[in-house]
């Protein structure tokens, strides 16, 4: 029995049970669903003995603490601001991963425009949870990425720099429900407390903060009703 998704390659799913990986053949007529038990149970999986030819072998995701990994569309789906954390502390190589995932980001002109300071210290979490009123969320996370950047020259590169740092932030996000870890935006205020507490030079400043953890209540699951606006009011096809 599969006990662990690691992908799904075009109708293949990649698995990973007690008696190692495993390939499993699945039915086309499924192969946009996530519900892998019920696919089994319904007899949509046959078994594949051996690694389909021409298919790599997958990578092992190295979730090395919390749920299992997803695939990126339930993490999309699943990604929400987590507020309260668990006690346990994360990985290493899960912290890692996420900061890799902002590094990867693209930004205008690849001019990467960022620093991450990455605090696990719980003082100065506590320090960093008071620059903003809805900073508290950081005080009781397991670890912030703090997104420092050059003050921009004028609107126009305010503008850029928050779009490139919107988009690091939520790659980060992202990778990091992958994970099965919640986490919270905020925006920073007191910028001399935030320089004081994080030791960035003259001329930059804290722009967001990340905060990171194991949610304390529900964990990270697909979320079918998510609060946003309805698609169509949303999208528009052609012209608006
Ligand atoms: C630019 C930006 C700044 C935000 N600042 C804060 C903040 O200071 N404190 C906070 O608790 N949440 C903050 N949030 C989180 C939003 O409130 C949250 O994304 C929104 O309510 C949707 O929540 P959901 O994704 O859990 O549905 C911020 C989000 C963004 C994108």
């Amino acid at each position: 029995m599969p006990t662990r998704v690691w992908r799904v390659h075009g109708t293949t799913l990649h698995v990973a049970a007690d008696d190692g990986p495993h390939w499993w053949q699945v039915d086309p007529n499924w192969a946009d669903e996530t519900s892998w038990n019920t696919r089994q149970s319904a007899g949509a999986l046959t078994a594949h003995p051996a690694r389909p030819e021409g298919d790599p072998a997958p990578a092992p995701l190295g979730c090395t603490g919390g749920p299992c990994p997803m695939e990126t569309w339930d993490a999309v789906r699943a990604r929400r601001d987590v507020r309260e954390f668990r006690d346990t502390p994360l990985h290493d190589a899960d912290l890692e991963r996420v900061l890799e995932a902002g590094r990867r980001a693209p930004s205008a002109g690849n001019l990467q425009p960022w620093d991450f300071v990455l605090v696990r210290d719980r003082d100065r979490l506590r320090a960093l949870s008071t620059v903003r009123q809805g900073a508290g969320h950081v005080a009781g996370a397991q670890a912030a990425v703090a997104l420092v950047a050059l003050v921009p020259a004028d609107d126009e590169q305010r503008s850029i720099l928050a779009f490139d740092l919107g988009q690091a932030t939520m790659l980060m996000a992202l990778v990091a429900a992958d994970l099965g870890i919640g986490t919270a935006h905020s925006a920073a205020q007191d910028q001399a407390a935030a320089q004081e507490v994080l030791g960035f030079p003259d001329g930059r400043f804290l722009a967001f903060m990340l905060s990171l953890g194991h949610p304390a209540g529900r964990p990270l699951a697909v979320i079918t009703r998510p609060d946003r606006r309805a698609y169509a009011d949303v999208v528009h096809l052609e012209r608006w």
